[in-house]
């Protein structure tokens, strides 16, 4: 089955083809002759992943797919969340925004610290966080969304050179000890945010009389 996936990120691409699986083939908006980057200025991870989605259908009336991820720190109050891929500017770059997370996250740590020290807390600080997909597919003009989560925490430095994105700083819980950078692509797939919702999607479709 043909399907319009709306990334320009060759990680997402490369994930998403192996999630799926062979009887799925991908095209990317720029095989379809949409180059422009496709514009997600939603509040909400699902009204990103719809706009995009939306996006594609109105231009290729294909069966199409979007997903929007967001990373939620627990010490952060949940951000960057749908500010995830700007954290750190507009340029969306990788290290300046795990720079950014790591930096916030010490500074937060040295001020419990301090209270600490003077008896004002007592309190720890939580590296909690997750990894939140939310993906829109497109079929018949009618939508469809599914979702997926990863929980982890926050690592304390940056390790390995797998994946994509924050996977150098996020720890899953199902490997101790190892960012999503440490481990391999599969062992990724097989417990990552979106892998859990594009296999819900491949679900769906495949039961789905075509
Ligand atoms: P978007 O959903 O493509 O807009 O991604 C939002 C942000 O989350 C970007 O900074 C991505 O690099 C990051 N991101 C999305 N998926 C992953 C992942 O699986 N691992 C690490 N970072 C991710």
């Amino acid at each position: 089955m043909k399907i319009v996936f709306a990334t320009g990120n060759s990680g997402k691409l490369r994930e998403a083809s192996e999630i799926l699986g062979g009887g799925f083939e991908l095209v990317t908006p720029a095989e379809m002759g949409i180059n422009e980057e496709i514009p997600e200025t939603g509040s909400t991870l699902k009204a990103n992943s719809r706009q995009k989605a939306e996006y594609l259908w109105d231009r290729c009336g294909c069966i199409c797919f979007a997903d929007d991820t967001g990373l939620e720190v627990d010490a952060l109050g949940g951000a960057p969340g749908v500010h995830t891929a700007r954290y750190a500017g507009e340029d969306k770059d990788f290290n300046k925004n795990m720079d950014k997370l790591l930096h916030e996250l010490s500074v937060i740590e040295t001020e419990v610290r301090m209270a600490s020290k003077l008896g004002l807390s007592m309190k720890k600080v939580s590296r909690r966080a997750r990894f939140r997909s939310v993906v829109t597919l497109i079929i018949d003009g009618e939508k469809h969304y599914f979702d997926g989560t990863l929980e982890g925490e926050i690592a304390r430095h940056k390790s390995g050179n797998g994946g994509f994105g924050y996977d150098p700083v996020f720890l899953p819980d199902e490997f101790p000890g190892q960012t999503l950078a440490d481990i391999t692509e599969e062992q990724k797939n097989g417990i990552s945010h979106r892998g859990k919702a594009l296999r819900a999607m491949a679900e769906y479709l495949k039961g789905r009389d075509m």
